[in-house]
């Protein structure tokens, strides 16, 4: 199961009717940050991988219907929160950054699939660095929004005003730098030394975009990988007693707590350090693990661990039938699936666990 040729990344719809018309007009612009949980397009068109399964069909078939960028079948989280606030679907920045005043005024997205909170440099040390599908991390995605910046606004009075309005959302970011590790065969107890690390950038990296202006953050914490297709398969166990009551796998889960707890705590520091911005967390983990928890009530006829798309085996999740590539297929009916392609999930739980950052109770204080 370790011989994996490439580590398993966070890479790889129904029509919208509005019920009752709430679009807030709270935000004018979103910006955001991370790696394939948000990517609209970033890593496609950086052209790191040629032939990425993302880049076709059925990578966008249910919303989009063709494929984006975007490691789903329709839309990211992201792209539900844009809907909630009246703006456009954000536009990935490596599309645009030549016309930005023009395409970027509503927001612009960095974030790209694969991309890790650590820069480059931390795994290329560890002897991973030929692992990563992008470079793309963290640090970079910020010096792009303020090569970006300098395009929307040149005094501290007009970049306060602009950014009044603006939403900024760090992450999911982080998840990728313990996947890189967790597939090349890194044990839960060492990965445990890389979290402070991890918080420690995604951390700094808030601040950094506080002190840019950022007035409204949103940082969110990590998924229940342990309850993802791609885990399952990979790290499952005769024991009966490694899964818990959803059939997810509690070490993976409990390690995915572990950072959250870390975050949420170093987020409390920041929010001390600047009491003049609104740093919100959002709780990615607990509005997913209803999926787990409530398959059928929430419409998941086919539970929620087994991926729509892949190559057969337990979670259909066959490693050398990835999603896209021979000997896959998607499943015909995504919207009752909650996993779209073993790493990622479908439309209908991205959905699932937008509404519950924006309108349940998945954030330390309303966004
Ligand atoms: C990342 O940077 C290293 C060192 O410059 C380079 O060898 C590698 O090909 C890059 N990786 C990607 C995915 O672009
Ligand atoms: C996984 O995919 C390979 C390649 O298509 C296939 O030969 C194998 O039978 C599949 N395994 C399962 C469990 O379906």
């Amino acid at each position: 199961i370790m011989n994996m040729v490439k580590p398993l990344l966070f890479l790889s719809s129904c029509v919208f009717t509005i019920v009752s018309a709430t679009i807030s007009l709270k935000y004018d612009t979103i910006f955001s940050f991370g790696d394939s949980i948000a990517d609209t397009g970033n890593f496609l068109h950086s052209g790191a991988l040629t032939n990425t399964v993302i880049g076709s069909l059925p990578y966008g078939e249910t919303f989009f219907h063709h494929a984006t960028g975007r490691c789903s079948n329709g839309r990211l989280i992201i792209d539900f929160i844009a809907e909630e606030y009246g703006v456009p679907y954000l536009p990935p920045y490596l599309e645009i950054k030549e016309s930005l005043k023009s395409k970027g005024d509503h927001g612009v997205n960095f974030a790209v699939a694969g991309a890790t909170a650590l820069d480059p440099k931390f795994f290329y040390d560890k002897g991973m660095g030929r692992t990563l599908w992008t470079n793309n991390s963290l640090s970079t995605q910020l010096g792009w929004f303020k090569k970006m910046k300098q395009t929307v606004c040149t005094t501290k009075h007009e970049c306060d005003r602009y950014f009044k309005k603006s939403l900024f959302i760090v992450g999911e970011i982080g998840g990728n730098d313990y996947n890189y590790a967790f597939f090349v065969g890194t044990t839960i107890n060492d990965l445990k030394r890389m979290v402070p690390f991890v918080v420690g950038t995604i951390v700094t990296a808030t601040g950094m975009l506080i002190e840019e202006g950022a007035k409204e953050l949103v940082v969110p914490g990590n998924f229940p990988v342990g309850c993802w297709a791609a885990f399952l398969s990979s790290f499952g166990s005769q024991d009966k007693s490694a899964y818990d009551a959803n059939g997810c796998l509690k070490s993976h889960n409990d390690f995915s707590k572990y950072h959250n707890t870390q975050l949420k705590l170093a987020l409390e520091k920041l929010r001390q350090k600047y009491p003049q911005a609104r740093i919100i967390y959002a709780d990615y983990y607990g509005a997913a693990k209803e999926l787990f928890h409530i398959p059928h009530h929430l419409g998941l006829k086919n539970g929620a661990l087994s991926a729509c798309c892949g190559g057969g085996g337990p979670y259909n999740f066959n490693n050398t039938a990835r999603c896209g590539h021979v000997g896959s297929k998607p499943c015909k009916d995504p919207s009752t699936y909650a996993n779209w392609d073993g790493m990622h999930l479908t439309e209908t739980a991205y959905r699932h666990i937008a509404t519950g950052v924006l309108k349940g109770s998945f954030t330390s204080q309303p966004i």
